[in-house]
């Protein structure tokens, strides 16, 4: 009886293993909505951090939209709906939802799976009302992509991806979203659960969700 329950315990313990060392599957997009939005100037007047969200899963279009607002591929060349210096496009946007987190793979329009289970927590560190997000952006650089970590291009990067958040921040104005860009976060420890090498750091992330009523 003994050996039988350890058994089981080990087959649940390796079932388990299994599970969470899987990916999550690929996300396909919906095609993004490019003729949405209020006029840039009412956006910008709209345009502020809000720390409240209901607990609502974002839609599949606007999940699409924010994402393509955010860095999607604007022209034929693969170039960006955010600039970047010498187009190093040294930015990754990292997705974090409720059931896993993905990298967006804008060439595709999808979401790669990068790990199983809900990460806001780590990106909230001491800010509750981050987990009550529908969906975390969190801005990675890839120094490989811009010359190394020097100085220099640490600044570049940190620039690079301001651009990115504020395309999320004034897309959120215009659509009635609500965010705020954040520098905080468990940085170590998402790092370590995003998978992200030595060359990469989370540099600034923003929550967004419907805003609280
Ligand atoms: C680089 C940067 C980092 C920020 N980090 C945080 C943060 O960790 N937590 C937070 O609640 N707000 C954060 N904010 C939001 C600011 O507090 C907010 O923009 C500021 O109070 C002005 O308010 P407004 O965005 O409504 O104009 C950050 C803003 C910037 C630009």
């Amino acid at each position: 009886m003994k050996l039988k329950s350890v058994f089981f315990s080990l087959v649940a313990l390796m079932y388990a293993t299994m599970v969470y060392a899987q990916e999550p599957a690929e996300i396909k997009l919906v095609s993004p909505d490019k003729t949405r939005g209020t006029a840039v100037m009412k956006a910008l007047s709209d345009r502020h951090s809000e720390r409240a969200f209901e607990d609502k899963k974002l839609s599949d279009q606007d999940l699409s939209d924010l994402l393509w607002a955010a860095n999607g591929i604007n022209r034929p060349d693969g170039k960006r709906t955010a600039p970047s210096a010498s187009n190093k496009q040294e930015i990754d946007l990292y997705v974090i939802l409720a059931e896993g987190a993905y990298l967006y793979n804008a060439k595709t329009h999808s979401l790669q799976g990068i790990a199983q289970g809900d990460l806001r927590p780590l990106v909230a560190g001491g800010q509750a009302f981050v987990k009550s997000a529908s969906v975390c952006i969190v801005l990675v650089a890839d120094y490989t992509r811009s010359g190394g970590t020097s100085a220099g291009n640490k600044q570049t990067a940190a620039v690079d991806a301001g651009l990115i958040c504020q395309n999320i921040n004034i897309f959120c104005a215009a659509t009635g979203l609500a965010t705020v860009p954040r520098s905080s976060m468990q940085k170590a420890e998402l790092s370590k659960a995003l998978k992200l090498k030595d060359t990469q750091e989370a540099i600034i992330n923003n929550p967004v969700g419907y805003p609280k009523k």
